[in-house]
């Protein structure tokens, strides 16, 4: 469902992107942007302000984890239901996390490819990588129903 051209943006991008830092920072947002998403990760420790958020190291790694994950769809780019069958399941059936949260991660992770990219996240790389979150959390929303 992706033609060549969205294919390059994403892939050529993803190239560049550091993990650690993309995916720390987006899901730092994402529990202070939208603090119910914090109901989730009660195990996580300090999350009482943006800075002790920012700062914690167990969101630091669960934002890589959710990251390195990101990758696995860029590589399986014709097979991304597939791809996350298993970690719908988790989602879905064991965290119960309603699927309307993986949209807005989806957004966050746009919001902060742009920040760290600046001119070259042009509206053309913006559009496939869109097109991408939005496959993903459709993935990943999968066995809701
Ligand atoms: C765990 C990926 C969105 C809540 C995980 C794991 C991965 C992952 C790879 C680890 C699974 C394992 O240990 O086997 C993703 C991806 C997402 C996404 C790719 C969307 C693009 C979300 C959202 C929430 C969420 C939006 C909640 C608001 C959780 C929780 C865990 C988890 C609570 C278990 C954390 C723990 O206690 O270790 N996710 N996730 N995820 N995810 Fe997600």
């Amino acid at each position: 469902e992706f033609t060549p051209d969205e294919k390059h943006h994403i892939v050529s991008l993803w190239s560049k992107v550091n993990v650690e830092e993309v995916g720390s920072e987006a899901l730092a947002r994402l529990l202070i942007v939208y603090p119910w998403t914090q109901r989730f990760f009660s195990s996580f420790g300090n999350l009482s302000s943006a800075t002790a958020i920012i700062g914690n190291p167990k969101v630091r790694a669960h934002g890589k984890k959710v990251l390195t994950s990101f990758g696995e769809a860029v590589k399986n780019l014709d097979n991304i239901k597939a791809t996350y069958a298993k970690l719908s399941e988790l989602h879905c059936n064991k965290l119960h996390v309603d699927p309307e949260n993986f949209r807005l991660l989806g957004d966050i992770l746009i919001i902060v490819l742009a920040a760290h990219f600046g001119r070259e996240f042009t509206p053309a790389c913006q559009a496939a990588w869109q097109k991408l979150v939005g496959v993903v959390a459709h993935a990943l929303a999968h066995q809701y129903h």
